[in-house]
């Protein structure tokens, strides 16, 4: 029998059924989702209108190439632009976040001719040839992979990149928010600063905005707190509730041709259909709003239990650091009162919830940190 390749270390739980923020392993046991599966789950698991959409395109039509004309493309890019606010940009769909950010980089590249990339410390950008370049964490770069054009700067350093972005830089590519690297939020100077650097250098920005984007910050995507445009955002993650789709949202100042990128499966039916009930569940539900509203309610819960070093977020994008390794307390959440977390290094618990989580999941999770707060207290 062929083994899988090792390269996750496994929870001995396999959920066989999920609802909402709910999910359900083997035995029955219910467990409260905190973390949608690394911020996927964006709309709630099994959200009855997803599920019957998808049901019904997989009776009609599932799959044929970008060589035939697929309106739901269309009805996405619409929706889409709407309400993120780009209604000029254009849409490129792709499968993955990854390959969202390896089509901005060569994007970029192909635009302005140029080479080099300025990314950032703790920066994440996935794990592909050019996007893991980009990433600041040499132990997932194979030689291969490794690329001499890219410069890391630290986040959040306005003043190092007003200096670095020069006429030889082809792209910027930055994180609204931190996911992986700890949940840290860009500032509105440093953002605004690398707008206006990028644009009297001629370099491209390019917003990645795979896990802090599609409302989990309470705007569309979280440099708009900032009041940037960017001119390419990556996407993926949210966009399709599990259902594999990524995409980057493109300026007007791009100009497309025949060939210029592709893919085999990007933008089939099927995603475009999870992506287009995605937006409308979002839209009609007022997920984004909600986002805002439980965003605040679990940083007050969070700061009324205090024990942490500093807490840090925006809207259900949210990162608790403490001063001590947070694995037991992890462990705790999840095997004594069934919860799932995330973690960032190992001192900080990430929480990305569905957006459609509510007051009384936020309350058991509340509850059983503080429970468990005071078990690691008396351990220690
Ligand atoms: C900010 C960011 N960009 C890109 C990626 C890569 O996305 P994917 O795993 O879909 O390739 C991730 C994944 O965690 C991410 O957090």
């Amino acid at each position: 029998m062929a083994e899988l390749f090792n390269v996750y270390p496994l929870y001995d739980i396999e959920p066989v059924r999920a609802q909402g923020s709910y999910l359900w392993d083997t035995n029955g046991t219910r467990y409260l989702d905190l973390y949608g599966g690394h911020a996927v789950i964006s709309v709630g698991h099994t959200h009855p209108r997803y599920v019957q959409a998808l049901t019904d395109q997989l009776h009609k039509i599932s799959f044929y190439s970008n060589s035939v004309r697929i309106p739901q493309q269309q009805e996405l890019a619409d929706k889409l632009g709407s309400l993120s606010e780009h209604p000029d940009y254009a849409l490129f769909l792709c499968n993955s976040g990854a390959e969202a950010n390896e089509n901005a980089l060569k994007l970029a590249s192909f635009h302005n001719g140029r080479t080099q990339v300025i990314a950032f410390r703790k920066g994440f950008h996935g794990r592909t040839a050019g996007a893991v370049a980009a990433t600041d964490n040499p132990s997932i770069v194979a030689p291969v992979n490794y690329n001499k054009h890219v410069t890391f700067l630290p986040y959040n350093d306005a003043e190092a990149a007003r200096e670095a972005i020069t006429t030889e830089t082809s792209a910027v590519i930055v994180e609204g928010i931190q996911g992986v690297g700890g949940i840290h939020v860009a500032s509105d100077d440093f953002l605004q600063t690398l707008r206006k650097r990028c644009d009297e250098t001629g370099t491209v920005l390019i917003l990645d905005g795979v896990q802090c984007g599609y409302g989990r910050s309470g705007k569309f995507f979280s440099h708009q707190f900032s009041g940037i445009q960017a001119d390419i955002i990556s996407m993926a993650k949210g966009m399709g509730n599990g259902f594999p789709i990524g995409g980057i949202l493109i300026s007007p100042k791009f100009k497309a041709s025949f060939g210029l990128l592709g893919t085999t499966f990007g933008g089939n039916h099927l995603a475009c259909t999870a992506a287009i009930a995605v937006l409308d569940i979002m839209k009609e539900e007022g997920l984004i709003e909600n986002a805002v509203r439980m965003g605040d309610y679990f940083m007050n819960g969070i700061r009324q239990i205090g024990g942490y070093k500093e807490l840090r977020g925006r809207g259900l994008m949210i990162g608790i650091e403490y001063d001590f390794p947070v694995e037991s307390l992890r462990k705790n959440l999840l095997f004594e009162h069934k919860q799932f977390t995330g973690v960032a290094g190992k001192t900080i618990i990430r929480l990305l919830p569905s957006l459609a989580i509510g007051t009384d999941e936020a309350d058991i999770f509340l509850e059983a940190l503080e429970k468990c707060l005071k078990t690691e207290q008396t351990a220690a």
